[in-house]
Parts: structure tokens; sequence; C-alpha cells
């Protein structure tokens, strides 16, 4: 028997390897993924192999996660309980889609991560997974093992002669990253009235060490995806790895929350998510004058259920497809520019124009309107709506 195991070349997936190996009996096949999370991926063969795995799979996903999951998941202006970009939750349904369908090519009947039991990852992996591969199996060692400090990992690898890098400067927080953000939870943060000490952060500097120019930035869109930054097109990878530079170096994209689980606890997180703050605020304003009315409010309307699908880990479930298909099908129009001015953690709107805009000038103006809008039809509509408040009224209702 054969498990594919999603591998970060990290302590942790490392003991994870030798842990399925003896308490399995089994061949270990590792997944490495370059998803954008600024750390070499290559390094990850030599670990590999030197655990004795022979299958080994390192691939760059970049272009893909920024694609076919994080652009559409921004055609909703997604937000979970309205403040966090779901930067960890979009990557996963890719991670797990790829570790099914390594396990298709290997002949592997099982799948394995290392997400913890009390998380929100473990969910999501496995969810896609049983999605995708009805009859994988799942192994997730931090629900089995004993191995459950830092310690008795480091002991382990002692006693299996798995090498233990000296890591300077290495952050104690549990910390995740890709292309779209990078999280930080536990440690002194699991006091929530504790501040985040400032060199935590990583991606971005603070607005009082932004600087003192702001960065004028034209972003246009076609379909609802940003296709080109100051008139030079680029790919939706090419798009994040920019914005998150720019914004970044301008204070932006940070947030400190608690927020819910799926399992059931809260749980404290600070998040940078500097391009994708940049492209919420962009895509807003673009639709606002791309998109009817109605069809912006009903997309509005079923955005946090969409934020909570994404979240909970079912992005391959029918509900998701059911609500990307309606997104999708509103962003023919939203087409444009939107000019924005990034200056110390604030991103301003300067401007939008569309070939596709239903803003209407002539019906707009506060001056002579050439017969466009007769204000004397404002009359009619205020006593028609206002009717059964009139009644409710008249029958003492009112209050
Ligand atoms: N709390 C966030 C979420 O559920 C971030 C999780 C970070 N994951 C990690 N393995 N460090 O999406
Ligand atoms: C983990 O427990 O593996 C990280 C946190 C989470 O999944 O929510």
């Amino acid at each position: 028997n054969k498990v594919v195991l999603a591998y970060s070349g990290g302590l942790d997936t490392s003991v994870i390897v030798k842990w399925l190996q003896e308490t399995y009996d089994c061949e270990v096949v590792t997944f490495t993924a370059d998803i954008g999370q600024g750390e070499e991926v290559e390094p990850a063969r030599e670990k590999a192999k030197g655990l004795g795995v022979k299958e080994i799979y390192i691939e760059d996903l970049r272009e893909e996660f920024a694609r076919d999951y994080v652009f559409p998941m921004f055609r909703a202006n997604t937000v979970y309980e309205g403040e966090y970009l779901l930067g960890t939750s979009i990557a996963r349904p890719l991670i797990a889609r790829r570790l099914v369908e390594i396990a298709n090519e290997t002949g592997a009947d099982a799948i394995a991560h290392g997400a913890t039991g009390k998380g929100n990852d473990q969910v999501r992996f496995e969810l896609g997974a049983y999605a995708l591969k009805p009859g994988i199996k799942v192994i997730a060692p931090w629900r089995e093992w004993d191995l459950n400090s830092r310690q008795k990992l480091l002991d382990y690898c002692d006693h299996h002669g798995i090498p233990v890098e000296k890591q300077q400067g290495k952050s104690p927080y549990s910390m995740d990253a890709n292309l779209l953000h990078i999280s930080y939870e536990g440690e002194v943060l699991e006091d929530p009235w504790a501040q985040a000490e400032d060199d935590m952060w990583r991606w971005s500097v603070s607005p009082e060490q932004a600087p003192d120019e702001p960065t004028i930035l034209d972003v246009s869109y076609e379909n609802g995806d940003i296709v080109a930054i100051n008139g030079e097109r680029m790919k939706p990878h090419e798009v994040l790895s920019y914005l998150n530079r720019v914004a970044g170096d301008n204070g932006i994209g940070r947030i400190d929350i608690v927020e819910n689980r799926y399992v059931g606890m809260k749980s404290r997180g600070c998040y940078e998510t500097p391009g994708g703050t940049v492209m919420l605020k962009a895509h807003r304003a673009i639709e606002s004058i791309t998109l009817d009315r109605e069809v912006a409010h009903l997309k509005d309307s079923i955005m946090p259920r969409y934020a909570e699908v994404v979240y909970n880990g079912y992005w391959w479930a029918p509900e998701r497809r059911a609500m990307q298909a309606l997104i999708d099908e509103t962003q023919g129009p939203v087409n444009g520019d939107v000019r924005l001015k990034l200056y110390k953690g604030n991103v301003e709107v300067l401007g939008r124009r569309s070939e596709d805009s239903l803003f209407d000038e002539k019906v707009a103006t506060f001056e002579e309107d050439e017969g466009a809008y007769d204000q004397k039809d404002a009359e009619g509509f205020i006593k028609l709506n206002a009717l059964r408040l009139r009644i409710a009224a008249s029958k003492g209702r009112s209050l």
C-alpha cells in the first residue's frame, strides 16, 4: 500500500514521512507545491530522497492557483465574517485535488496531511479529497500520534536520524503562506488582548513606515478579472505578485481578527493580504458602474454564504459550483479601468471607467437633464411605495 503526503519539506512533515513508513509499513509518495509561499520547493527533493521516498512530486502551481481559485473567488467579493479574505482556505481545494490526482497516477489508496485535529485545514483537505475520490483513505497523523510537542518531534528526529536544520530567525508562529496571503496564529496571539509584535509581519510595512508619496495604479478588468496593471498585460499570478509588492510597501492589507472555526472554536489570527485587499476594492469599483443594481445586490446577498462554503471546505461541493455559475454569469460586462491610490495603509478609488458602464451622466446630472428623467414621476413612485406605510399609520400601527 501507498500513501500520498502533502509534504512541505519542513520538520513536521518530515517526521510524518518516517512515521507513515513505520506505522503503516507503506510506500510514501511526497507532493510539494509552489503556490507562492515564497520559499524554495526544490530542497524538498533531497530531503524526501534522504527519507527513502522514491516517488517525489514537486510542482509549480502558482498560475493555476491564481487563475482557477483566487480569481473566481474574488469575482464574488468574498469576505468571511466581514474581514478574512480566505487566503489559507482557498489554497486547500487545489492541494486536495492534486493529492487525489497523484494517488490515481501512482496507484496509492490513501492521502496524508500535516494539519492538526483542531483546525479548519484538516476539514478542507479531507472534504475535498472525499468529494473527488469517494473511496480514498485519509491519514491525519496529528490526530493519531502522541508527538504533541516540539520536544517530542525533535526526539523522534534524533531517534530516527532525521536531520534537523538549525533555523535561524524562525518565527514562533504557526504560519501559512501562498500568493494570496500569509497567516500567523498561536504563541502570544492565543491571548486575544495581547498585541502582535511589529516584527511578526513579513509582507508589509506598518502604515507609519510607509512612504510619504502615494502610489497611483491603473488596473484593467475583463469579465471581472484583472488583466492588466498600468497598461501592461499580466497573468493572474503575476497580478497577485505585483500587487502584493506595491500594496505591502504601502502598508496595506494587515488584519488582526478572532474568527469562528468550522470545528466550533474561536481562534485569533493575524493575516497579511496586500494584493487581495487592493483587488477587492478595485473589483467593487468596476462593478459599481457596470452591474445592474439588482444583480449586484443578488451577488452581495449570496456572498456571505459563498464565503462560508469556501471557509468550511466545500469548494468541490455542488452549492459552491451553483453559486459560482451565478457569479460568473454576472461578470460579462465587468470590463474597464479603475484608478487607485495606495497610501499609508489605505486603498482609495480615484476613478473608474468602462465601455460597458451603466452610469448615465444625462440622467444623473444635477443640471438640466433635457427630458431624460421627469422629476414629476417620482411623486407617484413615492406615493405608491408609501401606500402600505400610510395604511398602517391610519390604523394606528406606525409606532
Ligand atoms: N485560520 C485561518 C483559516 O482557517 C488560517 C489557517 C492557517 N493554517 C495553517 N496551517 N497555519 O483559514
Ligand atoms: C491546523 O490546525 O493545522 C492549522 C489551523 C487550521 O487549520 O485552522
